[in-house]
């Protein structure tokens, strides 16, 4: 998709379609369309197509940025059926002109998302030019410095996010781990800012990552650990990303039922927005140095599969009881926030499926935010709800601490409550976290909006990119205010 920014009037640009947004059901100006109108009973809410006039009615409820996204994506889906190449549109300012065209362009290129490689009808369309004419819908004045920028934030967050939905979208018998790490072995060859380096098993083994190894071993597809870095000249912090890279979570010998085995392709979400983070931050020239350990894996079963009352030591020296084979994201994610922290992060943040206890607890919409230090969480949160990307924090507490204890070993994998599961998976983590580090680190549990079985928004059914632009969008908060 190509974008233009046009710094003339709208009715100066010639493209095939114009897109008009419609506030507050407000239709009267429109007197070219108002016999459509009526025919079809437009009130002003969702689409409305005017082919005689070519226009695309879109309805923007309001100014908010997750509006602006969805009266574009809206717009975008309904036109993408049609012949035609181009389109134009007004700009809309909503509170922060770089957020406003950042949302506008994520609503082109979330409408138009499709992972529709296995079908032979491919509904790929030729609508690729858009012009956005400098004049605003609400005839306001702005910078126009601030709409490039925007629009070049736009780009680099959508498809850093398109790049974290391909690899999710992707089925289990393509995506191993090796697949993995070829993607991310080809995103630095394509990037000479980014670097890759690949560790396989006998590393691991070296490093004593006996947690990571264990959920590998009935895989027939080797472990691979992927570190991508980004390290600018004059980078004044370091940020380190975790991901969980579950290619499969068949739940290995604690076997999950067939219903909930399905869509676990998705369990590599986590380590699939750790990548696109790197893009993203690269691309956007970042002063920070940021760094992703990928965990990846398959969880699988088999003679030689690790099983529920085995004990296992983590690299960190704290011994785990496997109580459930299917709670193996935060035994891999324990070794590599282990090795994470030896690279001496300033900020630790590691993204995985981790529960479905908080796709219960939150919702399919919601990711959660945890960790030990509260204006960490809360600035995050901040940042997070203007992205794009719905969060909550959830708080620890010594009571459910209480229940990862082990009779055999220094910790539980499982709680003994059924109660709790996403803060109990939290607080296991938080076992593995050194105390200089305790205060620089945050989980975000993306299970539930990471893979939608059904689409919602301006998301398709599918992979979503969760995570990708909340991290991209503190990372940009962290390069301008903390100096
Ligand atoms: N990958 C799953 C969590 C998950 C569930 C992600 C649904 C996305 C949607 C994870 O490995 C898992 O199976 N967790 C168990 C933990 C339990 C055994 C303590 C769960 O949540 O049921
Ligand atoms: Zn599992
Ligand atoms: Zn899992």
């Amino acid at each position: 998709m190509i974008f233009n920014f046009k710094e003339k009037k709208i009715n100066s640009i010639n493209a095939d379609f114009e897109i008009i947004l419609i506030q507050d059901k407000k239709l009267e100006k429109y007197t070219q369309s108002q016999e459509l109108f009526k025919l079809s009973n437009y009130k002003g809410e969702g689409v409305c197509i005017d082919m005689q006039n070519k226009i695309l009615y879109s309805e923007l409820k309001s100014l908010e940025y997750e509006d602006i996204r969805f009266a574009f994506a809206s717009a975008y889906k309904a036109l993408k059926k049609l012949e035609i190449q181009s389109i134009k549109t007004k700009s809309v300012i909503g509170k922060c002109v770089v957020n406003s065209f950042n949302a506008l362009i994520q609503g082109f290129i979330f409408g138009a998302y499709e992972f529709d490689k296995y079908k032979k009808e491919k509904t790929s369309s030729r609508l690729e030019n858009i012009y956005i004419s400098q004049e605003e819908i609400n005839n306001k004045t702005y910078n126009l410095e601030e709409a490039y920028v925007g629009i070049n934030y736009g780009k680099i967050f959508s498809n850093a996010c398109d790049f974290a939905k391909n690899i999710v979208n992707e089925i289990p018998q393509v995506y191993t781990p090796t697949k993995m790490a070829e993607d991310a072995i080809n995103l630095s060859k394509n990037n000479p800012k980014i670097s890759c380096q690949i560790y396989e098993k006998d590393f691991l083994e070296k490093e004593k990552m006996q947690a990571f190894l264990a959920v590998n071993r009935a895989s027939i597809h080797p472990p691979k650990l992927i570190h991508l870095s980004y390290k600018p000249q004059n980078a004044k912090i370091k940020v380190i990303f975790v991901g969980k890279g579950l290619t499969y979570d068949s739940g290995g010998l604690s076997l999950k039922p067939a219903d909930y085995m399905l869509t676990m392709k998705s369990d590599k979400s986590g380590g699939a927005a750790a990548m696109a983070i790197v893009k993203g931050a690269s691309e956007l020239n970042l002063d920070i140095e940021v760094h992703s350990i990928i965990g990846a894996t398959e969880n699988m079963i088999g003679g030689n599969a690790y099983k529920p009352d085995d004990v296992l030591i983590s690299r960190e020296g704290v011994s785990i009881e496997v109580r459930n084979t299917d709670a193996e994201g935060r035994l891999v994610l324990a070794d590599c926030l282990s090795l994470a922290q030896d690279l001496k992060p300033d900020l630790l943040i590691d993204l995985a499926t981790l529960t479905g206890a908080c796709v219960v607890g939150l919702g399919e919409y919601t990711s959660a935010i945890m960790g030990n230090n509260e204006d960490l969480q809360d600035e995050f949160y901040k940042i997070s709800k203007k992205s794009g990307d719905l969060t909550t924090i959830l708080h620890f507490n010594p009571h459910l601490k209480e229940l990862i204890k082990s009779n055999i070993a220094d910790v539980s994998n499982t709680s003994s409550s059924r109660y709790g599961g996403a803060i109990t998976a939290g607080l296991f983590l938080n076992s593995f976290i050194r105390e200089e580090y305790k205060d620089k680190w945050l989980h975000l549990d993306i299970a539930g909006p990471a893979y939608l079985e059904k689409a919602w928004g301006y998301h398709s059914f599918g992979a979503t990119g969760a995570g990708v632009r909340m991290c991209l969008s503190y990372l940009l908060y962290l390069s301008r205010n903390k100096k």
